[in-house]
């Protein structure tokens, strides 16, 4: 399997750097990469960029940071699982450590937001702090974020990293298990060599474009 890159850009970027930062990562991807690139952008920007992504033909998924629990009608403000897959959306970002500490997300609506998911060919990637935070049944994707690592620029050590992705995982082996927390352009290589991370998480370091693409030329180098 390739390993996975999503570019989480959280809370940031206007309309304008948005299409610049598709504009310039796009044509640096190809399918012989060793990685496969998944833009996570806010939901006001998706479908414009789903759009850019199919026009240009760019090797990159479209991702979501967050899914509604409700599947639809009277609740205003909620984005749906049914409205990101008609757009093109493929990935859910669900249960982000922002979203736990900030907006309320706990394994209940975690696991809500994967139902979801399912129901509309959505592929939900779970994000967890600890084992503390559960890994609904049927989820084929999950991170470990320790808080510690988010931001901070304190990335764990690859190897403890991927240990701790094999100790989540349990028995469950079909699952794929990928790291978040610091992760960039110095680091990237090291956690990809590890076996068990299959992806990374990647939030400070995707927002620039071109330190973005300096980051994929560190795995094609590695
Ligand atoms: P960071 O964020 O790369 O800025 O540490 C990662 C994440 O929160 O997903």
């Amino acid at each position: 399997m390739k390993k996975l890159i999503f570019a989480n850009w959280k809370c940031n970027k206007t309309a304008a750097e948005a299409r610049e930062w598709i504009i310039e990562v796009g044509p640096q991807l190809n399918e012989e990469d060793p990685f496969k690139v998944i833009v996570c952008a806010p939901f006001v920007y998706l479908n414009e960029i789903a759009q850019m992504v199919s026009d240009a033909g760019y090797a990159m998924d479209v991702g979501a940071q967050d899914v509604s629990v409700k599947e639809k009608g009277a609740y205003t403000g909620e984005v749906s699982a049914a409205m990101l897959e008609s757009i093109g959306v493929k990935w859910v970002l669900i249960g982000h450590s922002e979203r736990r500490s900030n907006f309320g997300d706990t394994n209940v609506t975690v696991a809500e937001k994967v139902v979801q998911c399912r129901k509309n060919s959505l592929e939900p990637v779970v994000l967890i702090r600890s084992e503390e935070d559960v890994i609904p049944e049927h989820v084929s994707y999950y991170a470990w974020e320790p808080v510690s690592a988010i931001g901070t620029g304190k990335s764990i050590d690859p190897v403890e990293a991927n240990a701790t992705v094999v100790a989540l995982k349990g028995g469950n082996t079909p699952m794929h298990g990928m790291y978040g927390g610091s992760v960039d352009m110095g680091n990237i290589a090291a956690y990809f060599a590890q076996e068990a991370i299959e992806g990374a998480v990647i939030g400070s370091a995707s927002l620039d474009p071109h330190k973005f693409i300096q980051l994929m030329n560190a795995i094609r180098e590695s």
